[in-house]
């Protein structure tokens, strides 16, 4: 398991699914876990909780990544409980929308790129003096950066044409951090999870969804929240030191 004892990390979205799961990882790891949430106050501080009773350190930070200001809030937050660097930088919280290019709305357009574009972009922006030699960002993307869920027009198959493109232009913008930030030791990646039995990927509870997934996967069961917490956690680890600017699939082989 890497060993992150003394280190600190802040997860965005770490209320529910993958980012809970990668609180709880980076814990287990040794760090001292800052646990942002948006609306989930209970779960967050339920998490806190169950964390601090296995004996590691956790806070719970409340900001709303889609709101203008939510990003320099957390910010704040951060630098009010930190004496020391940001070790580790989750970009985890996002919102998804499937739905019919025609049934797509402007607000819903406006919300998801706020929500996983714009929302990560400023978080990163409003703690760069936080990070320093040695910091590892992660951003989680998705594999529909790369391609379409399930076969092309495939009734059941998830139409994901505006939350795709954010996550590619998430991606993007891990390319430029990674480059901008390399020389000063700051490393940046994405992962890139397939379907993972979430709140968000609730099509997966249904026997059409999860036969969708399936055939599209090498491996043959549905992802779970702790199979990306272990590679997030390596990414964040020494042991990824000489990988920067990459994205990582972590997809049980999809779409091969
Ligand atoms: N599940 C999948 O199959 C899958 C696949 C590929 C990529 N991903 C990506 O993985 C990440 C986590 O997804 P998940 O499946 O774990 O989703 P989830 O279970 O729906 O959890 C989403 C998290 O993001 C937070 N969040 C959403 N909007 C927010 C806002 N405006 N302000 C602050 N926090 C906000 C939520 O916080 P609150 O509940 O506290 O508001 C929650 O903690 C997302 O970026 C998603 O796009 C998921």
């Amino acid at each position: 398991m890497p060993e992150l004892t003394g280190k600190v990390a802040l997860i965005t979205g770490a209320s529910r699914g993958i980012g809970k799961a990668t609180a709880i990882a980076l814990a287990a790891a040794g760090a001292h876990v800052l646990i942002h949430y948006g609306r989930s106050a209970s779960e967050a501080e339920a998490l806190v909780a169950e964390i601090r009773q296995s004996g590691a350190k956790a806070d719970a930070l409340q900001a709303d990544l889609s709101a203008p200001d939510g990003p320099a809030s957390l910010a704040e937050q951060v630098r009010a409980k930190l004496t020391t660097p940001l070790d580790i930088l989750v970009l985890n919280a996002g919102i998804s929308k499937a739905a019919k290019i025609e049934d797509h709305t402007i607000a819903d357009f406006d919300n998801l790129f706020a929500t996983n574009v714009r929302g990560p972009f400023f978080v990163l922006q409003q703690l760069l003096p936080q990070l320093t030699a040695g910091s590892s960002v992660i951003a989680i993307t998705s594999i529909v950066a790369h391609a379409i869920p399930g076969n092309s027009g495939q009734p059941g198959a998830p139409a994901l044409p505006v939350y795709a493109s954010t996550k590619g232009a998430l991606e993007t913008l891990v390319k430029h951090w990674a480059s901008i930030l390399g020389p000063s030791g700051i490393r940046v990646n994405s992962v890139a999870p397939g379907v993972i039995e979430t709140d968000m990927s609730n099509f997966t509870k249904t026997e059409g969804g999860r036969n969708l997934a399936l055939g599209m996967q090498a491996l043959k069961r549905i992802g779970q929240p702790s199979d990306v917490a272990d590679v997030v956690t390596f990414i964040a680890s020494d042991g990824a030191r000489w990988i920067t600017g990459a994205t990582i699939p972590v997809d049980g082989g999809s779409k091969l």
